[in-house]
């Protein structure tokens, strides 16, 4: 899609950060309705409110949903289809981060990270992509993976595992749609540098089956380091990221990011030069 005027549009994860930022933009640029499916609910309420006051024109609703859950994910695309009257736009945006070495994340942070970062993404697609296929109308699909789904980063293996994972989803998106000759279907995928969001305390959404999560010195290392950047000036504000994502998904380009300037070439730049030259890949910082 190269224009949102008058798109409905669902976004996963929307009651914060990112999620949140794409909703605001989608409204902006005049979307006529914005569904904020979340986990959430107190924050996904206070989200809607706050959208809704912001008066940026179009309808807002919220949606309680758990990407990791299928059937509910099918629930909230039924209920945007019903409460919205149509959808061009699918945000699967929702995700979570823990950290660790790989040898030592836990299984339940396994399952909990790749839940929702994964399976979340998969239960998205398959709850909206035949429905978007069937009405015949311009949609776009839009994945939020990370910068750390294409370069992978020390200390943080089952978020940068669940990352690639999405970036390979949203490519095999693009082959399938094309391949099945849907392409008034467009997939695409953010990849986020470093944005100032909530993130770095996603345990809040954690299910409490699962416990705590891993706790090591190099786990201490990860989330430490990312809520440090988080808080600090190098940090995006999340509505400036949203914006330029959309614009660039607007100019037709398939990987999009949060931040101008040079960091994807340079760091997709370094990482080809490592893979050509059969090199191990070298440490690249997120900014
Ligand atoms: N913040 C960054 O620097 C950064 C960088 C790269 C990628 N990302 C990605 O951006 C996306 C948005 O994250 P964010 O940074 O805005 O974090 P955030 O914590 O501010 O927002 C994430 C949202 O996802 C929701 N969520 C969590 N589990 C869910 C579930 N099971 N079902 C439905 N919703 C659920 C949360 O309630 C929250 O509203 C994530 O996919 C994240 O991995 C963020």
């Amino acid at each position: 899609m190269d224009d949102f005027t008058g798109a409905r549009a669902v976004i996963t994860g929307g009651a914060s950060g990112i999620g949140f930022g794409l909703a605001t933009a989608l409204l902006e640029q005049g979307a006529a309705a914005v569904a904020l499916a979340d986990v959430e609910l107190g924050a996904l309420d206070a989200a809607v409110d706050r959208l809704r006051a912001a008066d940026l024109g179009g309808e807002v609703i919220g949606l309680t949903c758990d990407v990791t859950d299928p059937a509910s994910v099918e629930a909230t695309a039924e209920a945007a289809w019903q409460e919205l009257g149509s959808v061009e736009v699918v945000c699967l945006n929702a995700g979570v981060f823990a950290g660790g070495a790989v040898w030592e994340t836990t299984e339940a942070d396994w399952d909990w990270v790749l839940g929702v970062n994964v399976r979340g993404v998969i239960n998205g697609i398959r709850a909206f992509v035949p429905q978007l296929i069937d009405a015949g109308a311009p949609a776009h699909v839009l994945i939020t993976a990370s910068i750390a789904g294409i370069v992978a980063a020390p200390a943080s293996g089952v978020y940068c595992t669940s990352k690639f994972a999405a970036v390979g989803l949203a490519e095999s998106l693009h082959h399938d749609l094309q391949l099945s000759g849907a392409t008034h279907v467009a997939a695409s995928v953010i990849c986020p540098g470093m944005v100032a969001t909530n993130i770095d305390h996603g345990e809040r959404n954690r299910p409490s089956a699962l416990g705590d999560a891993t706790d090591t010195p190099t786990s201490q290392l990860a989330v430490g380091a990312i809520a440090d950047t988080l808080r600090s000036d190098a940090a995006l504000d999340p509505l400036v990221g949203a914006r330029h994502a959309l614009a660039q998904a607007k100019a037709g380009r398939f990987y999009t990011t949060t931040h101008e300037g040079d960091l994807w070439d340079r760091l997709v730049g370094n990482q080809n030069d490592d893979r050509l030259a059969g090199r191990p890949p070298r440490f690249q910082m997120y900014e």
